[in-house]
């Protein structure tokens, strides 16, 4: 039995530990995919840390050093985040004396002990997989804020760049650089940049040769057929929300545009089936963790987007009669599909999402999906070892893959535990 095993179904494993001894217990080659999202270098303290020694009583937060405490050595003010601040972090307490025992990454006192550690991590990642398989990295950037081992304030530190380069020096065929466009990115307040609208997802492969289904991420080609000048007053609708409710004197329009059933037929339709699973509206949108599940079901509602139409499908059960119609898509500014495809490419647009339990940033699901299309087939093995709220987990095991996740904190495992029982229970 291995002593990191957290949980076990016949589709999920989660362990619990240090993602680099975890891997060490796990047969090589055994993983068709990774995806994957680290944590940022200087961002975010995740709260895992045990502490040895000193007052029982302390509680060993930073702020005392704001207090007058005299910051010891063993202290570094580390600020770097989007132009932000960003953690501080101890290794002593300046309080009490307490030893800090952390197991996370992210927080190490230089970007070059992150780099490092990045690597040592991915090379028991490149053990583990398969020899035609992939790993998919999410990273961001940040800026420092105080001078950082040849840093200066205001530099941005290309930490996602650094670790690529470091990866592919140690091995790995370093094959692409995807932008993940956000397009409602985080606000910033900054007057001499422009605000930052994108992260990396690195491809990166163990082979020359791996395993990679262009037709399974494919995407419509569109034309555009002056579309926007009609619809310019509903800019609101067609640019933020493609599918969402729609303001009655475009309601019809846009339905004809875009070849959309009537929302009464697809009402219909997916109560129908929302009654054959035996689910509740409010079950649906725990499932999605949104409201939006609710308008689908009302009279003059909205309609899912192509996405959530896949994974309402997959909820519910329901057969392709209206697949095509309600997964093609018109793009922003009045471009409409052709009826071709082309094979994916390099920027991904996808807004921003997070999960109702969790602090940090979680994947939108559309993320890990199109990697894990891309990278698996079904009944594939698909491993985030820094599985968090277990985004990717939960797209794995809807896409009818197996995962694997390792977290340090049983709190973000339970996370994962929730949300891929969820499958199981309906
Ligand atoms: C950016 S979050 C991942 C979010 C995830 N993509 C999602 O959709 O929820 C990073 C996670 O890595 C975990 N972590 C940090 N260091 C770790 C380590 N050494 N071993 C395992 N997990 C670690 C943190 O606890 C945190 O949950």
């Amino acid at each position: 039995m291995n002593e990191y095993l957290y949980s076990k179904n016949d589709q999920v494993t989660l362990y619990k530990g240090n993602n680099v001894d975890v891997l060490k217990t796990l047969p090589a080659e055994s993983i068709n995919c990774v995806v994957t999202s680290p944590p940022y270098y200087n961002l975010r303290d995740y709260g895992s840390a045990t502490w040895i020694g000193g007052d029982a009583n302390c509680d060993h937060k930073s702020i005392h050093a704001k207090r007058g405490m005299n910051p010891t050595n063993d202290y570094v003010k580390q600020s770097t985040s989007n132009e932000g601040m960003g953690v501080d972090f101890y290794t002593t307490c300046p309080m009490c004396n307490a030893m800090k025992q952390d197991e996370q990454l992210g927080l190490e006192a230089t970007p070059k002990e992150y780099v490092e550690n990045m690597v040592q991590v991915f090379k028991e990642v490149k053990r583990v997989l398969a020899k035609n398989g992939t790993l998919w990295l999410n990273l961001g950037d940040s800026y420092s804020t105080f001078d950082n081992n040849g840093y200066k304030p205001k530099d941005l530190m290309g930490m996602p760049w650094r670790v690529a380069f470091a990866l592919q020096d140690d091995g790995w065929y370093l094959r692409q650089d995807i932008i993940w466009h956000k397009p409602a990115p985080m606000p910033e307040s900054v007057r001499d940049r422009c605000t930052k609208s994108h992260e990396y997802i690195f491809l990166l492969s163990k082979s020359a040769k791996y395993y990679y289904d262009a037709d399974a991420i494919k995407e419509p080609t569109v034309s555009a057929k002056g579309f926007t000048e009609r619809m310019n007053g509903n800019k609101q609708s067609i640019e933020q929300k493609p599918y969402a409710v729609i303001e009655p004197e475009f309601r019809k329009e846009i339905i004809e545009y875009r070849d959309l059933p009537e929302h009464n037929v697809i009402k219909e339709y997916l109560s129908e089936w929302r009654n054959k699973a035996n689910l509740t509206i409010q079950e649906i949108e725990d499932h999605f963790n949104s409201q939006a599940p609710h308008h689908w079901f009302e009279t003059n509602g909205s309609y899912p987007s192509a996405v959530d139409w896949e994974e309402l499908k997959l909820l519910l059960g329901f057969d392709d009669f209206w697949d095509k119609r309600m997964t093609t898509i018109y793009e922003k500014s009045g471009m409409k599909q052709t009826g071709e495809y082309r094979n994916k490419r390099s920027v991904w647009s996808i807004n921003t999402a997070s999960y109702k339990d969790s602090h940090f940033a979680v994947f939108p699901k559309e993320l890990p999906m199109n990697c894990i299309k891309a990278g698996t087939r079904e009944g594939d093995v698909v491993l985030d070892l820094f599985a968090g709220s277990g985004t990717t987990l939960q797209v794995a095991q809807e896409l009818g893959r197996k995962a694997i996740g390792i977290d340090v904190k049983a709190e973000f495992l339970d996370m994962c535990l929730e949300r891929t029982k969820q499958m199981g229970l309906f």
